[in-house]
């Protein structure tokens, strides 16, 4: 404590104007570990003219060149891998060993945009007048892909590098200039994150990384004229972003209900574990989480019976020690859980464990027989407690996935690959997967959600196109 973290702003780590700071509460101890700038709408505004300024010169660097800042980057980003996962460990009581992979999956991330940037942005499109009715071959229209400008990102606190980074590369690549509004909970990691960035050498204003309270700053950076597209992954904050947003592409990532529908035939074993994995891995604060269990009443016996014996296996603690259960990333988030483990407890679902919760840490929970009139049914708790709830036909777990307002991934466990793409094709998300738990990478795959989960795709093709624009132009022979 004492140190407060500084912006980066034209190149440069600045103090904020506004003398105070944000404070980023550790998870565990619940005692302030590192103080952020709360920067002002006026340092806002100077960061959108310079990241403009500085977007022009970027857009007509060439393709190589800007791979090559990117590739150097990734290179950095690893290199610093220990540093930042400290930061992620005490900010967001992320397992050691998971923050380790978070800031190594995002090198790979970076270099692998770098690569797919060059290949995608390197092709335009040829085409002649001649196959629409009425016109001789007299016309050729070149088209081609350029950048949209200052692309806001706005990561989650679950993944302040992964999640920042997946926005920040194909910005860059596809030549565009960035400002970064991380979370506050994994907001040094963010800047120490963007350091990496800066030792690689990009060029001043390129990259900015603005932090505050968003009751400050907030509205003021997403409705900002100097604003040219957003990519959002959060709540449902990203719901009120895009009402009040302008004109631009927006890329939104907004949680889900994501469900595990277990037929008959399913290798109960793998589906065990699978719920294990999916529903409890950083203590089910992924938007991608198993977060209700669809099983169908002749096996759940023997499956809730499974899952228990691996819960009971899980170490619960502290993130230091790489425990599988940490504590929940603020006390607000442990209470809203609570809210609805009470609400199911007295609609009378079944409690596989004992309900125990310290500060924020809440020890896993199955929640077994739960009905649709109980909250946990329809909401996401981001935390360890997850919902099963008993079904007799494929159509009931279908129904109830299909009533959520959520469409971000589903996963359907059997061994009859027809009832499974059946399955896939009926559910309203983004994703199915089959035979194994919801997840977002490997991270080139197209990955989106449907209803209150999102709008558009992101993935890593799919955020470099996402973040340009068509540019033609038409050639006319007499
Ligand atoms: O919660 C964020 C979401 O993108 C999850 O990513 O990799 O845990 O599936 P992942």
């Amino acid at each position: 404590e004492g140190e407060v973290y500084r912006y980066y702003a034209d190149g440069e780590w600045r103090v904020s104007a506004s003398g105070k700071s944000v404070a980023i509460v550790n998870p565990t101890t619940r005692l302030t570990q590192y103080r952020v700038q709360a920067c002002t709408q006026e340092e806002v505004n100077k960061v959108m003219e310079t990241a403009k300024v500085a977007q022009k010169a970027w857009a007509r660097t060439p393709l190589w060149k800007r791979a090559e800042l990117l590739h150097k980057a990734a290179a950095i980003l690893k290199e610093h891998k220990t540093p930042i996962a400290e930061c992620l460990v005490k900010e967001i009581a992320k397992p050691a060993k998971d923050a380790i992979s978070e800031v190594v999956r995002s090198g790979d991330l970076v270099s692998y945009t770098a690569e797919e940037g060059v290949r995608i942005l390197g092709e335009g499109k040829l085409l002649v007048s001649d196959s629409f009715p009425g016109n001789e071959r007299n016309k050729y229209c070149l088209s081609s892909k350029v950048p949209l400008g200052v692309v806001l990102a706005i990561p989650p606190f679950n993944y302040p590098v992964n999640l920042a980074v997946s926005k920040i590369g194909p910005a860059l690549i596809a030549g565009n200039a960035l400002v970064l509004k991380p979370p506050t909970q994994g907001a040094v990691a963010a800047l120490h994150m963007v350091h990496c960035f800066h030792l690689a050498g990009f060029p001043k204003g390129l990259i900015n990384c603005v932090t505050g309270k968003g009751s400050e700053i907030g509205d003021f950076l997403t409705m900002h004229p100097g604003v040219n597209c957003i990519s959002f992954t959060g709540g449902d904050t990203g719901i009120a972003i895009s009402k009040k947003a302008g004109m631009v592409p927006l890329q939104m990532e907004l949680g889900g209900k994501d469900a595990c529908v277990v037929l008959e035939d399913a290798d109960l074993d793998l589906v065990a574990a699978n719920i294990v994995k999916g529903g409890f891995s950083y203590s089910g604060q992924r938007c991608t989480a198993v977060k209700v269990v669809l099983i169908m009443e002749s096996v759940a016996d023997i499956v809730v019976e499974k899952v228990k014996a691996k819960l009971a296996k899980l170490t619960v603690g502290p993130p230091e020690a790489d425990s599988d259960i940490t504590p929940v990333v603020t006390e607000s988030s442990a209470n809203f859980i609570e809210g609805l483990v009470m609400d199911a407890k007295e609609k009378g679902a079944t409690f596989c464990q004992e309900y125990r919760r310290e500060g924020n840490l809440i020890w896993p929970l199955l929640l077994d027989h739960v009905r649709p009139d109980m909250r946990i049914a329809w909401e996401e708790p981001f935390g360890p407690v997850l919902p099963v709830i008993r079904i007799n036909s494929v159509e009931e777990g279908i129904h109830h996935c299909n009533a959520s307002n959520f469409g971000l991934q589903g996963c359907v466990f059997t061994k009859d690959i027809n009832k499974a793409i059946m399955i896939s094709d009926a559910m309203e998300t983004g994703t199915v997967q089959i035979n194994s738990a919801p997840a977002r990478g490997p991270d080139h795959f197209p990955f989106q959600g449907l209803k209150d989960s999102g709008i558009g795709s992101q993935g890593i093709t799919n955020s470099i196109n996402m973040m340009t624009k068509v540019k033609s132009t038409v050639i006319n022979l007499p």
